[in-house]
This record gives structure tokens, sequence and C-alpha cells, in this order.
């Protein structure tokens, strides 16, 4: 959700800066722009629309020579529309300051209208423009960048990453992070600025994670880190350890389907580090799984968006095998709720990116209630770590496309194996039991490829039912968040109207809106103890003329002419079934996106990583 960089050194400025603009697409799209200094002063690019709009705006300048640094934004709108008056880089109203921004400010309105007293014209609708004339106007006093950053940012509320400059101070970027994340990169060109690693690569060779509250004063040779009360800070240097190999589509014409097609080894890499037999325990590295359970009596499960709906798979686990109340709250309306947590509460919080600042809010309070906090997330160094009393590594590398997917079954997998290992430690399932899950699991890579074997049926689907306006995915029990995450990653991508019902909610008011063109697609597999009751309720909605799929199982026996059309996924119990129903359902989104010929990858209004609440 808006991707900063910035770069001091040798280097070639602007195609360093634009490269990892690149990277950082999937933080936004909605507008690109740099500003390089070179030694006649600072110079700013902007265009709306994707970052592709810079990149030929600047192939008609000739930028190159004597650039020695500069910053770069890529944006996902929220205070203004996505235009060129409103994209990033903000200059000051001397013309002399310059800044790109990450987050929100919150205060920005007061703040405004002290500076419009004061004379200050402001040329955007943004939050941004607040920030940089303030520096403007504390740099009158100070005549100094840093401590003019610093008396400013102490009037700041809300989240901020910020990389500046200052045209009579050539020789430094100042960085500063405030609730958005933000990473130093030292390489042998010089030294860097970005709001995520993959900006790095290829450039830097080792990294320091800003905290919040901090910046950095980099110049080409050093970086200096201070608080905002301005006692220096000394950081280790961490080695990146991220190949570009990992940002790259392997040949897959999208990340999406790249990054589909790599679940089944992801899989097998989390079985391995948790579970080498079906008899043997699982353990998790790292995790000491006695003292974080001891005394729990209770779990809260917060999480968004994708990452949500396998909080709602976790809650049929917990609840089935550890016997334990789990309650899943979506960390945007966390806050809101009676707030029920106490010490014997194990929050768990899930988030891929470990930067969506709702769940970063919600488990902070978590933990403020007192509860013990364990996090799932896929990025190690991400901000939501500093909150938890103990986390666990999704192991799926990086996920540039938008739509999550092989997270969300690298989310799924853990979730099962900790669920186990939890029923297991407090003998709520039977070592026999235990036994046949675990054995399960592990079958899990092997039938995941054979549901992975199935996209030519998904892309016959997609095919079919590609004009449909809207799209209704039913299921009961421990699917229900199958459906809700098949319906989501559907309409993300290919913009159908996709909704989740619990099917025998249908007949309390959706089904008026049954006819032939709203397809339903039921997510019934045979070794449900639902199997039945969902197929009542697709024989309802046949009755009422609806287009009707079947996402089923091999050995299931189903009604002939009911369904339209059947898709049989291998069987399974049906505690795992999630696992294998979420793959079919991404590839049918994804070729149905691609049908229609959708930007896959980089859905509309949409950016992964979502840095303001
Ligand atoms: C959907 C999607 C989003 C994210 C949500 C939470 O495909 O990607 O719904 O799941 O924004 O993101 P994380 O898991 O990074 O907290």
């Amino acid at each position: 959700m808006c991707g900063i960089v910035g770069y001091i050194g040798t280097g070639a400025v602007q195609n360093i800066l634009l490269n990892g603009l690149k990277n950082l697409e999937y933080r936004g799209y909605d507008s690109a722009g740099l500003a390089l200094n070179d030694n006649a002063g600072i110079k700013v690019y902007k265009a709306s629309g994707k970052l592709n709009n810079l990149v030929d705006l600047l192939s008609h300048k000739n930028n190159t020579a004597n650039t020695f640094k500069g910053i770069g934004h890529i944006r996902w709108a929220t205070h203004g529309k996505p235009t060129v008056e409103n994209a990033h880089p903000h200059l000051s109203n001397d013309e002399k300051i310059v800044l790109v921004h990450n987050g929100i400010i919150e205060n920005y309105q007061e703040l405004k209208d002290k500076l419009q007293a004061k004379g200050y014209t402001f040329h955007s609708k943004t939050d941004t423009e607040t920030a940089v004339l303030l520096i403007e106007d504390e740099y009158k006093q100070t005549k100094n960048l840093e401590q003019a950053v610093i008396n400013a940012v102490k009037q700041l509320k809300g989240a901020f990453a910020f990389c500046i400059m200052h045209q009579d101070e050539p020789d430094k970027i100042i960085a500063v992070r405030n609730h958005a994340p933000l990473i130093l990169g030292q390489g042998h060109s010089g030294n860097f600025i970005a709001s995520d690693i993959p900006a790095l690569i290829g450039q830097a060779s080792q990294s320091i994670y800003l905290d919040d509250r901090e910046l950095a004063i980099v110049t080409q040779n050093n970086i200096t880190i201070k608080t905002f009360e301005g006692a220096v800070k000394i950081k280790p240097m961490t080695l990146i350890d991220m190949k570009a190999e990992s940002i790259s589509r392997r040949g897959y014409p999208h990340f999406m389907l790249k990054e589909i097609m790599e679940q089944p080894d992801i899989m097998r890499n989390l079985l391995s580090s948790s579970l080498s037999a079906k008899d043997a325990p699982i353990t998790f590295s790292g995790l000491d799984a006695d003292k974080l359970f001891s005394h729990v009596t209770k779990l809260e499960i917060i999480a968004c968006g994708t990452s949500l709906n396998a909080a709602r798979v976790a809650k049929a686990l917990f609840e089935r095998l550890c016997r334990l109340p789990v309650e899943v709250t979506a960390a945007s309306e966390y806050i809101y709720k009676t707030n029920l947590t106490d010490e014997n509460t194990l929050c768990i919080g899930i988030s891929q990116s470990g930067e969506t600042a709702d769940t970063i809010t919600a488990v902070r309070q978590a933990k403020e209630a007192g509860a013990k906090v364990l996090v799932l997330t896929n990025r190690a160094n991400s901000s939501i770590i500093r909150y938890a009393d103990a986390s666990l590594p999704l192991m799926a590398g990086i996920e540039i496309s938008v739509a999550a997917t092989k997270s969300y079954t690298a989310q799924l997998m853990v979730l099962y194996l900790l669920a186990v290992m939890l029923a297991e430690k407090s003998n709520k399932i039977t070592p026999a039991y235990a036994e046949t899950i675990k054995n399960t699991l592990l079958t899990l890579p092997a039938l995941t490829e054979q549901v992975l074997d199935l996209s030519e049926q998904a892309k016959a689907l997609a095919a079919k039912y590609k004009n449909a306006t809207d799209f209704i995915y039913m299921a009961r029990g421990i699917n229900l968040a199958t459906a809700a995450e098949g319906a989501l990653k559907l309409k993300e991508i290919s913009y159908i109207n996709a909704v989740d019902y619990a099917a025998g909610e249908l007949k309390h008011g959706p089904i008026a809106l049954l006819d032939e063109n709203m397809p339903v697609l039921a997510v019934l597999p045979k070794d449900s103890v639902v199997f039945s009751k969902v197929l009542s309720n697709c024989e309802e909605a046949k009755a009422r003329r609806a287009p009707l799929i079947a996402l089923t199982t091999e050995s299931a026996v189903l009604p002939e002419n009911i369904f339209d059309d059947i898709i049989r996924l291998p069987d399974a119990p049906e505690l795992v079934t999630p696992m294998l129903c979420a793959p079919f359902l991404q590839l049918f989104a994804y070729e149905t996106a691609c049908a229609l010929g959708r930007e896959v990858d980089q859905p509309r209004n949409l950016a992964k990583s979502v840095t303001v609440e």
C-alpha cells in the first residue's frame, strides 16, 4: 500500500529507483513519481496510472548524467484521486524540499488549516503535502533538515514512512518510520531506502529495519539512525538473503499462476520442518508450545481478507480437535467489540504480509489486554512480529500477486499442524486419531498436485461462466470458509460479484436471487457430514433454474441431471478438504480473470500489504 524508495550513491539513480519501484508495484499502482537530484538541483517527474507511464515519461528526458540521489513512490490512493497533482513526490512551496510518503497522516486537516493560515499553498488533495509544508515551516527556523524533520514528525499523528530531500543539503536523504515499514540497504555503490526488501534485491547486500519513531540520515557512505528524541541508535546490518529468482515469474504468464503452482512444495517444506512421520510429534522450531498454551482457556484469531478465511477454518479445527472456544474477528472490527480478552486468551494474529495495519492494531490491543500473542506471517521481519510473544513462519516465499493464494494454504497447513499438536498435547484426541490426521496431512502435497492437474477443467469452467455478472458460492461446516475464500478470489480478480452463503441460509432470503442467470457453486466433498444437506440445497437451487456447479470429490455419488458441471477432487477426509478445494477455486478465479482480460496480478483498486486502517 504505497511503496517508497530512496537511493544516494554513484550508481544509475533513475534506473535503480525505477527498478526498486517495479519490485514494489504490488503495493499500489494508481500513480508513480520520482524526484532526482543532480548538480542543477531537484527535478520531479510524476505520472498517473501504472509505473510504465512514468517510465515512458522519463524515456523522453535525459536524467542519467550527474544525478547522485533520488526518491520515488508508487501510490495506492487514500486522500485524493489518482491524478498527477496528487502523485508523490510532493514539493515544499519554495520547491527546495521534496518528500514521498507511505501511510496516512490522521491530523492533516488541522495542520493544513494552520499552514494555510500562515500563507502556505496546497497543490494537492493529499494528506502528504501537509508533511512537506510542515517541514518547510520548521526549516525556516532551524535551517537544518534533520532538526526540521524531527520537529515536524513530532506533530504528526498516524502512520508514516517518509523519504525526504532538501536541495540545500545535497549530501543526504532523511528516512522516517512510524507505523509504516521502512528498510535501509547498503550496497557497493551507495545506500538505499525502501518499503520492502524486493526493492533492494540485486542492489543492496545488507539491510537494517527501522523501528517506529526512528529516522535515518542516509548519505552515500554512512547511515545514522536516531530516535525522534534525537538519541543515536546503533543497529547491526543483516544480510539480504532474498534471491532475484524469488521475484521473477519463472516462465509463468502471471505471478498468481506461479504462486498457485508452488503450493505442493510449500506444503512439503512446512511438513518436513514440523512433522517427520505420522507417528512423530509435531514441533515448531523455536516455539515453546507448553509455555504458550499453558493457562489458555480460549483462542481469539484476528486477521483480514484471505487470512481471515484461514482463521475461519482454524476455528472449526481448534473447536473440533482441541475443544477450545475460538472467536474469530475481522481485525478492522476488533476495536469495536466488547473486549473479553484476558490473560487466559491466546490471540493468534494471521497476516501474510505482517504489515496489515488493522491486524497490527488489533493484535497490539489484544496484547495490551493481557493476551499472549502468537503470530503467523510470511515475512519474518515484518512489523506485526514486534507485538508477538511467538511467531510461526509460513515459509511460502514472497507472494507478489495481489490475490493471496499460496500464503492461504500455507496458513492452513500451519494451523492444521498447530491444532493437531495442541489436541495431542492436551489429550483431546486419541493417539490413533492423531496418527490418522497426521498421515492425512502428509498426503496433502501429492493430493494438491492432483488438484492442480485439473487446470484444464478450471479453464473450461471459466470459459463457460465468464460472462456471469453474479455468482453464489455455498457450503456448510468447515467449508463455509472455503466458499468465502473462493468467492473472494473470484470477485477480486475477475470483478464478478461473487457472494458466499451458508447453504442452509439460501432459503431464508438469498434464494430470491436465483434464476438462470445466477450460477451457484456448491462445495460438497463426499466424506462431509453435511454432504446430503448441501445436496438438498442444490436441489432447491436447481428448482429455481440456477446453473449449478458441484465442487466435490471422486467417489461422491450425485443425483443425475441436477448439476450443469461437476468438478471432482481427490477423495480425502472432510477435515482437510479446505486445503484441496482452495487451489481449484484459485485456478477457477485465475482462468476467469484471464478469460476476461483482467490484470490478474494487479487487480483494480487493490494493493497488497494494506498499511492503512
Ligand atoms: C485477498 C488478499 C487480501 C489479504 C488481506 C490481508 O486475496 O490478499 O484479502 O488477505 O489484505 O493481508 P495480510 O494477510 O497480509 O494481512
